[in-house]
């Protein structure tokens, strides 16, 4: 490939983790070609938007923010990720000053498209599903924060009759477990602590015989690497060898996030999610009979199609009786092209909103009792960043649950890891007094 010059590149990320690493991949791909990457979209030539699809308002930020960074007349705007996946050349229409529409499996032809397109103004548009280079080679950027993702999946092949991300992300590929012990030791030589293995559903990887649970244990045993964490894993899949494994390893975390969805069985059912709130609930109490100490999170998804309040009332219920640390949850949008969105959207808007709002209370209120329970306990915590924008008297760090911890800066630097004492808890965040350094 020719360089021509190097280029001045922004890049911005929507969306999930997985987005995430691959903006971060993005950015060292370009690198690699010599480009750099740079902290604001003012006099750069060239702007990355790497987009979500997963509910509509996801859509609707991106066209927002796309149409507001078109006013860069000078730069190159590329469209990448789930949205450009979608709506391909149909784009340019929407967005007229896009140049570059690069699909979920295509980075690769990026460092070439944008040469292209930086110089003789060409447009280009690529939405193959399928190819595995992308999975093996993308080059992991070798510096930054202390806390890092690592791909070890891309695609999902459940096809939950709500979701998008199937159609846009391909079928399940798994990475090879030697690309990925690779690249963990790559990150723990540049400085990460911690690791959070990535993919729709982890539990789904498979290199021949090595399932996710050996993959966890070889990275526990055959890297540096002090903290090991997952996401996502379905709750149909997942296993006691999970909960064995972080019952037994210190360095595995103690949390998983486990989307429930929904509380009731006919909803469940229509969700096409493969489990029921029974199995889900036995699920729960093998997690905490294995790891005594286990933080569970979760999805929520309220408004699905045909749902009565008495089928809300149980969602409800199950929030109370699993006992979550925490729940992203989400007004039922509809997608093209997916199972659900052939049945009417017939829960009004109001009604979805009202229901929101009613779990997100409930959300709350268990939230503080799980936390609140933790108040006085000793935890170990990795320190992964400033406070808060322009706090720099405090650290933040989180225990192996994943729980938010403030500290005194003092002589501590991020990547310290302390153990703690959790004194006080202050809008779902501990104020730590440390005991020990590590
Ligand atoms: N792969 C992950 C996350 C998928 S998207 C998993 O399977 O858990 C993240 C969350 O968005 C989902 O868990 C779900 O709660 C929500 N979501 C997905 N599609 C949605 C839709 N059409 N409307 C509303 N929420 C949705
Ligand atoms: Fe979507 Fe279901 Fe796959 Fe998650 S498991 S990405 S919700 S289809
Ligand atoms: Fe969004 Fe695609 Fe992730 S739709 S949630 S960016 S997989």
């Amino acid at each position: 490939m020719r360089i021509v010059r190097t280029l001045t590149v922004y890049c911005e990320s929507f969306g999930c983790q997985m987005n995430a690493y691959d903006t971060d991949g993005i950015g060292a791909l370009l690198e690699g070609c010599g480009h750099r990457i740079v902290g604001s979209p003012d006099a750069a030539d060239c702007i990355i938007v790497n987009t979500c699809s997963v509910r509509e308002h996801a859509e609707q930020r991106a066209i927002g923010r796309l149409l507001d960074l078109s006013r860069h007349r000078e730069a190159v705007i590329v469209v990448c990720g789930c949205m450009a996946q979608r709506m391909g050349a149909r784009l340019f229409d929407l967005v007229p000053a896009v140049k570059v529409v690069a699909g979920t499996d295509s980075y690769f032809l990026l460092p070439e498209a944008i040469s292209n397109a930086v110089d003789n103004g060409e447009r280009s548009v690529f939405i193959e599903l399928g190819g595995s280079s992308v999975i093996e080679t993308m080059p992991e950027k070798h510096e930054g924060p202390v806390s890092r993702y690592v791909a070890i999946t891309r695609g999902c092949e459940n096809y939950c009759s709500y979701c998008i991300v199937p159609y846009l992300r391909g079928k399940v590929r798994s990475r090879s477990v030697r690309s990925i012990m690779e690249e963990v030791d790559g990150l723990a030589e540049s400085g990460a602590r911690e690791v959070t293995l990535l993919g729709q559903n982890v539990i789904a990887f498979r290199d021949g015989s090595i399932g996710f649970g050996e993959l966890a244990r070889k990275v526990l045993d055959e890297t540096p690497i002090r903290r090991l964490r997952f996401l996502t894993s379905h709750p149909r899949d997942v296993g006691a060898d999970v909960f064995e494994l972080m019952a037994a390893e210190k360095r595995f975390c103690s949390h998983i996030h486990l989307p429930v969805q929904a509380g009731s069985n006919r909803i469940l059912e229509a969700m096409n999610r493969g489990y029921s709130r029974e199995t889900y609930l036995a699920k729960v109490r093998m997690a905490r009979s294995i790891v005594p100490d286990i933080a569970i999170t979760t999805d929520i998804i309220v408004g699905f199609p045909s749902e009565t309040d008495a089928d809300f009332r149980e969602t409800i219920d199950l929030v109370r009786e699993a006992g979550f640390d925490a729940a992203f949850t989400f007004q039922y949008s509809p997608r093209s092209g997916t199972a659900a969105s052939l049945l009417a959207d017939d829960v009004p808007a109001e009604t979805k909103k009202e229901r929101l709002h009613a779990l997100n209370s409930v959300v709350m209120e268990k939230r503080a009792n799980m936390l609140g329970a933790q108040v006085g306990a000793t935890a170990e915590i990795l320190l992964d960043g400033a406070a808060q924008k322009g706090e720099y008297r405090f650290l933040k760090g989180r225990t192996p649950q994943f729980r938010n911890v403030l500290v005194p800066r003092e002589n501590l630097r991020e990547g310290d890891m302390v153990l703690v004492v959790l004194r006080r808890l202050a809008n779902f965040t501990f104020e730590g007094e440390v005991v020990a350094e590590r």
